[in-house]
C-alpha cells in the first residue's frame, strides 16, 4: 500500500462504513459459480449501470467473466449462513440454496431480497481490484425483507429509526 497510509488503519477507518451483502453469480459452462460482495454499487439510472469490486487475486471472478455476464443478488438478514456457505471454500455452497438461470443464464436465487442481472459493460483498472460495470438487463424483488448488513468484519441487520 502507499507508503503515507498505514495499512491497520486504512483497514480500521474503512471498517466504519457499512455495506450490504450480495451474491454475485455466474456460469462458467454449466457449472454455477457465486461470490460473497460487499462493494455492490448501482452506478447510473440512464443507462442502467451497477458496479462492483473483485480483487485481482480472486479466483471465482475471472471464471464469471469468460461468460460476459453477472447477476448480483440481494442477501436479506435471514440469510448469513448462505453468505458463509460461499465465502467458507469447501463442500458445495449450492447445497444450500435453488436457483434458477437469468435470461442471461446467470444464477437468480429466489430467496433473496433482489437479483440485478447484467451484462459486463466494462471492467477498469483500480489498483488491487478491478471495478466492474455492468449494464443492467433485467430485474426483479420481493417486497417483505430486510437486507443483510455488514459493518467492522460482522453481520447485522438494518434498524430504521422511525
Ligand atoms: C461480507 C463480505 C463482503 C465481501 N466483499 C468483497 C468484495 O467486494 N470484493 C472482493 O473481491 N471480495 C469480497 N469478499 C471476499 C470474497 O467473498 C472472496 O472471499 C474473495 O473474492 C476470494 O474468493 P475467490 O478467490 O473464490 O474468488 C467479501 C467477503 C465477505 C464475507
Amino acid at each position: 500500500m502507499g507508503s503515507e497510509i498505514d495499512g491497520d488503519l486504512y483497514r480500521k477507518v474503512l471498517g466504519r462504513y457499512p455495506t450490504g451483502v450480495t451474491l454475485v453469480t455466474g456460469m462458467e459452462g454449466d457449472e454455477p459459480l457465486a461470490m460473497v460482495i460487499g462493494s455492490f454499487v448501482s452506478v447510473s439510472m440512464d443507462p442502467p449501470l451497477v458496479g462492483f469490486l473483485p480483487g485481482k487475486s480472486s479466483y471465482t471472478w475471472p471464471r464469471i467473466e469468460t461468460s460476459g455476464s453477472f447477476c448480483v443478488n440481494v442477501l436479506s438478514d435471514t440469510q448469513e449462513d448462505l453468505s458463509n456457505a460461499f465465502f467458507r471454500k469447501g463442500g458445495d455452497p449450492w447445497k444450500e440454496t435453488g436457483w434458477v438461470p437469468a435470461a442471461s443464464g446467470s444464477p437468480v436465487i429466489p430467496s433473496c431480497l433482489a437479483s440485478i442481472d447484467c451484462a459486463i459493460h466494462d471492467v477498469v483498472d483500480a489498483g488491487d481490484h478491478w471495478f466492474v460495470l455492468g449494464r443492467v438487463t433485467d430485474l426483479s424483488h420481493v417486497d417483505e425483507g430486510s437486507p443483510l448488513v455488514f459493518l467492522g468484519g460482522r453481520y447485522g441487520r438494518y434498524r430504521p429509526l422511525v
